[in-house]
């Protein structure tokens, strides 16, 4: 089978891990995965906190309300964003604008209905750039042998005042990652995706 498509199909959220720590080479591997994940403009919106000492442990458990795969994962990956970005990009659009000779033109540019070109910039593009990296990250994990779960339901708080972790920077996931105590069984599928074309033809 290719490599990809078996990371894919063997991921399954773990949440009962064996004690074993993971090896810091693998860490690095994981890192690595996210930073090669596209993002829009090639801005590095993610960040991420490697929390595997057992003073830390304790304090994303105790958020993550003691249950689940965090209370048991020997390496949590605190997932983040820096939604701080725009202002410097921004900046660099407008300087671009003001070049006698740009590159290109950005103010000529006008869609199929003449709308001229709008930034698309923001949270969401923070958010977006950021979730990529984060799937990277855990592939990877699965392709080196480990296993893990995202976890979104934990007093983010708790975590932020911890870490002293400032306001910009916006939590996407703890992801607990650690060798799986037990085989995980696949989750149901989750159904149709492809979107069928609107209006749909009634003609069928
Ligand atoms: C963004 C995100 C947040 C999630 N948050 C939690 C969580 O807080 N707790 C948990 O046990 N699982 C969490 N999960 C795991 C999902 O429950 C899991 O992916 C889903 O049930 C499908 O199972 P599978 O990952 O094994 O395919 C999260 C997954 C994602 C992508």
């Amino acid at each position: 089978m290719r490599p990809i498509i078996a990371a894919i199909q063997n991921r399954h959220s773990t949440r009962n891990f064996l004690a074993q720590p993971v090896e810091p080479e693998l860490i690095d591997t994981m890192i690595e995965a996210a930073r090669l994940a596209p993002a829009a403009c090639n801005l590095s919106h993610h960040r991420v906190l490697v929390i595997d000492q057992p003073e830390d442990l304790e304090v994303v458990r105790r958020a993550a309300y003691s249950m689940g795969a965090v209370a048991e994962a020997p390496l949590v990956l605190l997932h983040m964003a820096d939604t701080s970005l725009d202002e410097p990009f921004r900046a660099m659009m407008e300087a671009m604008a003001s070049d006698p000779n740009p590159a290109f033109d950005l103010s000529k540019l006008r869609s199929g209905r003449g709308a001229p070109f709008q930034l698309r910039v923001g949270r969401e593009w923070a958010l977006v750039n950021a979730a990529l990296c984060g799937e990277h990250m855990m592939l990877q994990a699965v392709e080196m042998g480990l296993s893990g779960c995202w976890v979104h339901h934990f007093a983010h708080d708790e975590v932020r005042e911890h870490f002293a972790i400032p306001a910009h920077i916006e939590f996407l996931a703890l992801m607990a990652i650690g060798y799986a105590a037990k085989p995980v069984p696949a989750s149901p599928g989750r159904g149709e995706l492809r979107y069928p074309r609107y209006p749909a033809n009634p003609a069928g």
